[in-house]
């Protein structure tokens, strides 16, 4: 992918100044739970006052259904914010037309102003030429600092990029050279650690990475689409039924690779998906009738601590098992610590992996913890990200 210009590379001075953010953090009591991927955007808003550029933000929230939905506002996001900032930020209902071009046009220079969801709005998704230049009159230039959402080529992301000028946020240029790191020129072994639910968002990944990495590690649910690939009797445990073809194909083609794909020996099973449930370790041949395997077992995590210990280059994304309750937190947690204590270069992605680092208090002792889950595995697969092709050439 082209280099991209960034804020830094023009002059921001006393502009209006649309920037795309991603937002889309996890609520719960109306609050921001995680507040994560605000305070990711900070250095680019400080940038933009610093400079005295009028900072107007837009991000969408959740998958609201193209309408208005008061459960997904921007509203806590302003609130939190504003603390952040330690500043009122200017919180509109409406993120397009003329009330909210009238309210930005009384806003004084160096203020913060938050839009409402873009997804309210069915022209954010169809990236629809009109949203897109209702919301190219709001500002002089466009700052795409979402770099969660840069996998959509959505009308607040590639739509407004193109019609006016149009460069990256510190955020994703931070994020580029990161993620870059792991494809140009990797420190070996390199280890790739998958985990989640769905085989199929990470297909793309693993068919690059057998490529190029010299192991890759599957855990959390995804394990089961590889185990019954391999004719195991997974019992209850759940899996992606078209998972298994895509799981069998990516097995022939390790096969064939030099990577090595290992998948867990043993779990944790459990007689229900709940934290009071009855548990054991079995082997994952040996699943009793009617149990789910909930987290990989002990065995499984020695082993791949000790993968992770030889490792030049780290890349994480997904939990090996269902670590928000504490029975089956184990199996994430020996990970996430061998994870914090290697010598390489370490990157994770992906929400999970991020709460689960948050959980461990181990975050701050990984190298790169990326915001984007979908938009780092498809820039790792190769794929082209839109809201970031829309941008200027450096
Ligand atoms: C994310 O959380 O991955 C991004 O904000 C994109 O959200 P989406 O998957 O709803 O497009």
């Amino acid at each position: 992918m082209a280099i991209k210009k960034s804020i830094r590379d023009i002059d921001v001075a006393g502009a209006r100044v649309l920037v795309r953010v991603d937002f889309n953090v996890p609520l719960a009591d109306g609050k921001v739970a995680d507040d994560t991927r605000i305070r990711a955007a900070l250095p680019t808003i400080q940038y933009l006052r610093d400079r005295g550029a009028t900072v107007i933000l837009i991000s969408h929230l959740g998958r609201p259904g193209d309408r208005p939905d008061d459960s997904l506002r921007m509203d806590p996001v302003a609130v939190r914010l504003s603390e952040l900032l330690d500043e009122d930020v200017v919180k509109l209902d409406d993120c397009i037309g003329p009330d909210v071009e009238q309210r930005l046009g009384d806003l004084e220079p160096g203020r913060v102003a938050l839009l409402e969801n873009s997804r309210f709005h069915p022209g954010e998704k169809k990236n629809d030429p009109q949203m897109a230049e209702g919301l190219a009159r709001l500002a002089d230039i466009f700052v795409n600092d979402a770099f969660g959402t840069a996998h959509r080529a959505h009308a607040s992301t590639a739509g407004v990029a193109a019609l006016m000028p149009a460069v990256a946020g510190l955020l994703v240029e931070n994020e580029l050279k990161q993620l870059s790191r792991l494809v140009d020129d990797p420190q070996h072994p390199f280890i790739t650690i998958l985990g989640g639910v769905k085989v199929s968002d990470k297909i793309g990944v693993i068919d690059r990475f057998l490529d190029f990495a010299d192991a890759i590690l599957i855990g959390g649910a995804m394990c089961f689409g590889f185990l019954k690939a391999r004719g195991i009797d997974i019992g209850a445990s759940k899996v992606e039924e078209e998972a298994i073809d895509t799981a069998a194909a990516a097995l022939e083609k390790a096969e064939a690779s030099d990577c090595r794909l290992l998948l867990p020996t043993d779990l944790v099973v459990a007689d229900a998906f709940a934290a009071d449930a009855a548990t054991d370790t079995a082997p994952v041949d040996s699943i009793p009738a009617g149990w789910m395997g909930l987290d990989i077992g002990p065995e499984t995590a020695s082993a791949y601590v000790n993968e992770i210990g030889k490792a030049g280059t780290i890349f994480w994304n997904g939990p090996m098992g269902a670590f928000e309750m504490k029975p089956f937190e184990a199996g994430t947690k020996a990970v996430a610590d061998a994870v914090a204590a290697s010598d390489g270069l370490t990157v994770s992605g992906g929400g999970d992996t991020v709460a689960a680092l948050n959980r461990f208090g181990l975050a701050d002792r990984i190298d790169h913890v990326s915001t984007g889950g979908g938009a780092a595995m498809e820039f790792l697969e190769g794929k082209e990200l839109p809201g970031i092709a829309a941008l200027e050439d450096a």
